[in-house]
């Protein structure tokens, strides 16, 4: 009878288990609603692991943070390819990557280290910091002066910024742009309806990844369509200064997989969305927690005129050709402290990989649960990020959390007296750890440096309280505020 009804009943060994009331949707309803709430009464009530079933999948949740390590280290019996390639196949609709299904021999994990991180990095940075420059201040969408405040939304200025100098960065510019006016503002129509077609699609993401066909949503369908359109191979072959990365893929797309036209572009979505995706939120949470927090501002811009000082570069927003190398962005302990602040207090991404067969799952305290293959282990860091033992007033914004005493990167943090290996988790763990978090660093960073260089900035309510986080992306990454909060700007007056 239990397995006619789906029930799963617990064996001797392995985790408790909770099937939760509903037919097939099992605790879905109370993890969504709440995830880090619902995780912490089961912990109170079960113990470092235990078993919930959500969406028909039973899936164990690993609460402590000292043995996060047996699943992170990967291990011969978990497979984290199995559920990252079918998520992408089922939200952007592409063939698999999986080689094991034969579309295609390329090895993404490597293409993605080598266009994404070390020699790859300064070509990267220097792209990013000219987009960003003409976006701020040469576009005629903004256009900020020295006698007047502009206001705007902090979320929407964010978006508009780092979305256009992005896609430039990865996705290159029409060939032969610069030159004619027509063709400028051709390319300005064409990011700006990438932009709004990423928002549309981008909107019902999680719908899609709970596993809701894409053809229930006419309109971000579409929008994902129009998408991939303009990344045809034969539209991306007119543009100039493309990534490496983007550029790498098209041609591993055209010798290694079988995909058809439609399916190879579909691949550049995903990576489209994978750039964009948490670095807008993330960016939006760093700006909007440097400009509330007066003595995050104070450091933050004594760090930044320091570094432009050392390197004799001069502010000129009718000139704004600002360059900061590699090392110099390495060199910016407090933007580092306020961007992993920002990201502590607003990601909330699920680190998952599913069992390839059945095993002993050691845990840390010599305790051991039997594991059934195909099962999910799922790791949620917000349960590290909001520990009280770990960070102290643990939902409060503190620029200075990840600094030392001596004003440098902090990296020991400990509970009850013991350092943790793992305690901030942005950007996964392992071998899904994400390839673009460097870059993602560097580029807020160097979105808060040029914002701190040219403008002034206030809120416009400077009672304003922290918007809360949209939990429907709960599990996704970093999570979007529930509303915008608006700021106003000008130059300054220094400049
Ligand atoms: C994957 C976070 C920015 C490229 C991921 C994952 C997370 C993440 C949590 C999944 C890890 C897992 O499943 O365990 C973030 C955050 C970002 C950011 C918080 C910004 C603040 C970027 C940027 C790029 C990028 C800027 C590229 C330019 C990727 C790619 C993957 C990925 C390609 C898939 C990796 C794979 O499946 O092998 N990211 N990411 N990310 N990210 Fe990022």
């Amino acid at each position: 009878l239990w397995l006619a009804v789906g029930i799963r009943r617990r064996q001797p060994g392995e985790p408790v288990v909770e099937n939760g009331f509903i037919p097939y949707l099992g605790c879905a309803l109370q993890f969504g609603a709440n995830p880090l709430q619902f995780l912490r009464s089961r912990q109170k009530k079960y113990g470092h692991i235990f078993t919930c079933k959500i969406a028909g999948q039973y899936i164990h949740f690993l609460c402590d943070p000292f043995s996060y390590h047996s699943v992170i280290r990967q291990g011969r019996h978990l497979d984290w390819r199995k559920f990252h390639f079918a998520t992408s196949v089922k939200v952007f609709g592409h063939d698999s990557f999986d080689p094991r299904h034969g579309h295609t021999t390329e090895n993404l994990h490597q293409t993605f280290l080598k266009t994404l991180q070390g020699e790859a990095l300064p070509s990267l940075i220097e792209s990013m910091m000219g987009h960003l420059q003409d976006v701020m201040l040469k576009s005629d969408k903004l256009s900020p002066s020295k006698d007047h405040w502009d206001v705007d939304g902090i979320f929407a200025f964010c978006y508009k910024v780092m979305f256009e100098s992005g896609y430039l960065t990865l996705f290159g510019k029409e060939l032969g742009e610069d030159k004619i006016q027509a063709k400028q503002e051709a390319q300005k129509a064409l990011v700006l309806n990438a932009l709004e077609n990423f928002k549309e699609f981008d909107k019902i993401f999680p719908a899609l990844v709970a596993g809701l066909p894409i053809h229930v949503f006419k309109s971000a369908h579409n929008a994902r369509e129009k998408l991939a359109k303009t990344m045809h191979a034969e539209n991306l072959s007119k543009r100039e200064n493309v990534s490496d990365l983007i550029s790498m893929r098209m041609i591993l797309n055209d010798s290694l997989s079988t995909f058809n036209d439609v399916s190879k572009s579909r691949t550049h979505v995903a990576l489209l969305w994978a750039s964009q995706a948490n670095t807008l939120p993330a960016t939006f949470w760093s700006l909007f927690y440097l400009i509330r927090s007066p003595d995050a501002m104070k450091a933050a811009r004594e760090e930044v005129l320091k570094i432009l000082e050392d390197s004799g570069l001069t502010v000129d927003p009718s000139n704004p050709t600002l360059n900061l190398t590699r090392d110099q962005l390495d060199n910016m302990p407090v933007l580092d402290s306020i961007i992993k602040e920002a990201m502590r207090l607003s990601s909330a991404s699920m680190n998952v990989r599913v069992a390839k067969e059945d095993f002993l799952l050691h845990l840390d305290n010599q305790e051991a649960y039997r594991i059934r293959k195909d099962d999910v282990i799922a790791l949620y860091p917000p349960m590290l990020h909001f520990d009280p033992d770990i960070y102290e007033d643990p939902y409060e914004f503190k620029f200075d959390r990840f600094l030392d005493e001596k004003g440098q990167e902090k990296v020991n943090f400990s509970r009850n007296g013991r350092r943790l290996r793992y305690f901030n988790m942005p950007f996964g763990s392992g071998v899904t750890k994400c390839p673009g978090r460097f870059f993602a660093v560097y580029e807020i960073k160097q979105f808060l440096t040029l914002v701190l260089s040219y403008f002034d900035m206030e809120l416009l309510d400077p009672a304003t309280q922290v918007p809360p986080l949209d939990q429907s992306r709960a599990g996704l990454g970093i999570l979007q505020p529930t509303y915008d909060v608006d700021f106003r700007y000008k130059l300054r007056s220094t400049c």
